[in-house]
Order: structure tokens, then sequence, then C-alpha cells
């Protein structure tokens, strides 16, 4: 069974490749532009590092200006409604630039595709989109651009759930010493709130030795950070045909030579087992940050929101963690405003926020997701009472995160550079382990390199170091 599985995926990506082979020989020769415009979260920006990667084999360049671009595709997300109406604006912009350049193609894909009032809306309202695609299918990219040419209609391939993963895909990296790699898709928790499941379909694992290959090739090519992503990672393995826990993945990935550090994320805390903080207290790679969600304070809103685990046990788990870690940054999501959310709630949310003290939090106004339980349940919170909740949250984190930056100052870390700061041409900006955004004195021969690095100064969202002799490192991790 496994091998015919992959043998299906292997013919698939040769046959891909042909195709952008093809396609090559009519486009590199045109000179021709594309644009990848990305919203949404990590998992959207890996994918779009593989679409460009099919992009460029197919000889398209790339461009900063979406306005010169012969070839424009937006990778697009549903988790809010914010982020759908921002893909909607853009797209009615779009429209007078073909105006101007009519072989210009225009791409949609990604989560907003996987719903069908999208697709009818617009097939009804913006016919000058040439390509639809969703989440299952981006490895298809070229055959759906050939298809295009060849018919000159617009082309629509949405898959409902996904038939195999296809793996030996080209990508363009943005760092060249850091990369994300996918250890699962998809998701199989329904929280009552959430699109995704809907949208990524169910919770699927990509094979240890798929990832380990992947990341050895990264390695080999000087990538020393990488981030394991899913939408839930401590689930990853279980279903596969041969078990394997993310722990048990993550102690195999360490023994990479060459890899230096390693990130993962979304952990949901219903999942995240005594096994995986046992490895997080005892790894020398992984990174001292840990990405929890934990959506709200309350326990009666948590089980509202299908989250499977109570204040109480959230606040054990933050404990455990720092037994084993107490040097570990913690980063949250919350929703403000999911319905029935009380006052009494919400001051059990910031009561959490206070608790944990966390290093920094992506803070969110609940926004409804038609076709999600939580879209028909009662009591939806008045718009005011949510974005006066929303403020207050946002006052107290930023006392937290203001104190936890300011609790750097003085150490020296290991810090990652990543690039030129876009300021100042004579400072290098980079990440602590905790993830800290740190900018510093130094020159472009840095980016790529892990040097030590005292923190001088904190500005609350970032901070000020000075690069230092390697002795005395607070933090290796
Ligand atoms: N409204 C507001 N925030 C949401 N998220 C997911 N769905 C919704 C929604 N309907 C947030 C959660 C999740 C993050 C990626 O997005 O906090 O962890
Ligand atoms: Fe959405 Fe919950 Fe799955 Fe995260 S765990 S993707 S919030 S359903």
């Amino acid at each position: 069974m496994d091998k015919i599985k992959i043998d299906i995926s292997h013919e698939e990506s040769l046959k891909q490749k042909k195709i952008m082979d093809e396609l090559s020989k009519q486009i590199k020769a045109k000179g021709l532009k594309y644009h990848v415009s990305t919203f949404g979260c990590q998992m959207n920006a890996h994918d779009s590092e593989k679409l460009k990667g099919i992009l460029e084999e197919i000889g398209y360049e790339a461009t900063d200006n979406e306005k010169d671009a012969d070839f424009v595709i937006y990778n697009t997300c549903c988790v809010r409604e914010n982020a759908e109406l921002k893909v909607y604006g853009r797209l009615g912009a779009l429209k007078n630039n073909k105006k101007h350049k009519p072989n210009m193609l225009i791409a949609l894909c990604g989560c907003m595709m996987q719903q069908d009032t999208v697709i009818k809306e617009i097939k009804r309202a913006y016919k000058h989109v040439d390509i639809l695609f969703g989440t299952h299918n981006l490895y298809k990219l070229a055959e759906l651009i050939q298809t295009r040419l060849e018919t000159g209609k617009m082309v629509i391939d949405i898959w409902e759930n996904y038939k195999e993963i296809v793996e030996d895909l080209p990508s363009i990296r943005k760092f060249k010493f850091k990369a994300s790699v996918n250890v699962m898709f998809g998701c199989n928790n329904f929280c009552t709130y959430c699109i995704v499941p809907y949208v990524r379909g169910r919770e699927r694992s990509r094979k240890p030795q798929d990832i380990i290959n992947e990341i050895q090739g990264l390695v080999d090519d000087g990538v020393k950070e990488i981030t394991l992503l899913g939408q839930n990672v401590n689930s990853y393995g279980k279903n596969l045909e041969q078990p394997i826990s993310f722990a048990r993945l993550i102690q195999e990935i360490e023994k990479i030579d060459g890899l230096e550090k390693i990130r993962f994320m979304t952990s949901h805390p219903k999942d995240l087992s005594d096994e995986l903080i046992e490895v997080i207290g005892k790894s020398k790679k992984l990174c001292s940050h840990i990405h929890l969600p934990f959506q709200s304070g309350s326990t009666r809103i948590l089980k509202k929101m299908n989250r499977k685990y109570t204040k109480e046990s959230y606040l054990e788990l933050v404990k455990k963690i720092k037994e084993v870690r107490p040097d570990a940054a913690l980063t949250t999501d919350i929703i403000v405003g999911f319905p029935g959310e009380t006052e009494e709630d919400f001051l059990e949310t910031l009561d959490v926020v206070k608790q944990v003290e966390f290093d920094n939090a992506f803070t969110f106004l609940y926004s409804i997701r038609t076709g999600t339980p939580a879209a028909t349940m009662e009591d939806q919170v008045p718009e005011n009472v949510a974005k006066e909740r929303f403020n207050r949250l946002l006052d107290v984190l930023n006392d937290i995160v203001n104190k936890k930056s300011l609790e750097k100052v003085g150490g020296i870390y290991n810090v990652l550079v990543e690039h030129i700061n876009k300021q100042d041409e004579n400072l290098v900006s980079g990440r602590l382990g905790s993830n800290h955004l740190v900018h510093f004195k130094g020159s472009k021969d840095l980016i790529g390199k892990i040097v030590p690095v005292k923190i001088i100064e904190s500005k609350v969202y970032y901070l000020i170091g000075e690069q230092v002799e390697r002795k005395e490192v607070t933090n290796e991790k």
C-alpha cells in the first residue's frame, strides 16, 4: 500500500517537472516576471516558497513590484474576515492593471479558494482572474498554467481532499541559512471558531524519512535553523503506518550534523506530551521558544471552543515547561469576544496573561466564519464590547511584553543574523533563540552566522545589542 503511494506521488512529480520544462521553453525567452503575495500564516508563507520555486522553474523572473508582473498570484487566507476582504480589495485593483496588460495572468490559491461561496463570487464578479486552485494541489501550478495558455479560459481546480503528498517540489527560500519544513498538513481538532479543518483537510503526517531527507538536503545547502511546521505538530505521526511521536521525530532530526537550531509551531496544549516536555528540557538544538495558543482563559469558553483543556491544565502545562526550561520564552494566540464571553470570562483571560507572563502574543477579535459551529451560536458579543476588551488586553500585554523584554538586557545570547537593518545600514538584525528581534552594529558578512550578542537596551518589541567575544553566553539556545 505504502509503496503504491510513493510511486504515485513520484510519478506525479515527474509529470510536473516535464510540464515545467516544456513551459520554460516558451516563457524564458519572453523575459516574463512574477509576483507572489502571501496572506496569513507561516504555512502559507512556506507554500509560497514552493509556488515561487515552480514559477522560476517555468522561467518567470521575480519582481518586487506587482505592477511589473506578468504573472500575479495571491496565496490567500480565510481564518478571519479581514484577510478575505483584503484579497477582494486587491483583486478589484488588479482589474485595471490587466486592462493595460491583457496578457497578464492572475492566479488565486490557498485557503479562501476551498470555500464554494468564494469560488462563486470570483466567477461572478472577478472574471479577470485566470486560475483558481486550492490548498491540496499547489504542486500542479505548472499544469494549470499550461491548461490556461492552451484553452484561454478560466481554470478552476479545487480538491475537497488531498490525494497524496507530492515530495520533491522546487522551492525558492527567502533565507539561505534558515528554512521551514512541513511535518504534517491539515487539522482534526475542529475548534468551533476555526475554518482551517474545512479548508486544509484532515491531518496527515509526512514520513519521518522524507522529512529528514529534506532537512539533510537543506543543511547541505547551508541551512542552520529549521522550523518544523504543522497546524498541530504535537499530534504528528499518530496516523502513520508506523506511528512515531513528535518528540521522537525531533530527536532524530537533532542527529543531523550541521543543523544548529530547531523550532516548531504550532503546539496544541491538549497534545503536548510529557515525552515532548522531556525532549524540550534536554535538547541541545531546540530554541528556547514555545508558541502555545491558549485562546481563552475561561474554562467555560474553552469548552464551547472545543479546545479540550481547562484554564488550570494550561497553567499546569506552562509550569512543567518552565520547570525543564526556565529560560523558555512563551508566546500565544488569544481570541477576544468569542460568542457568550462575559466580563468574568474575559477577566480569566487577563489572569492567564498575567500569570504566564508571555513574551509576546497574537491577539484576535473573534471573527464569524460561516460553516463553523460558533457562527450560529447565540450570544454573539457586540462589536463595541469586544473591542473595548481587546484594548484592555493590549494594555496588559504591553506591560508584560515590556517586562519580559527588559529581562533580556545584560544577557549575552547566540543570535542568528538575518539581514542588514532596513532603517540603518550600519546595523544588522537577527533573532535570539527566544525569537526576540535584536539590532546591533555589524556588516553584511555576518548574515547567516550565529554570533554572541550582549543585549544593552530594550525597545519593547525589539532589542538593541552589541556583538561580543564568545565567552560568557547566557543562553546557547
Ligand atoms: N476569529 C478570530 N481568530 C481566529 N483564529 C482562528 N479562527 C479565528 C476566528 N474565527 C485565531 C486563533 C488561531 C490563530 C491562527 O487564529 O487564535 O490560533
Ligand atoms: Fe484551527 Fe483549532 Fe486546528 Fe488550530 S487546532 S487549526 S485553531 S481547528
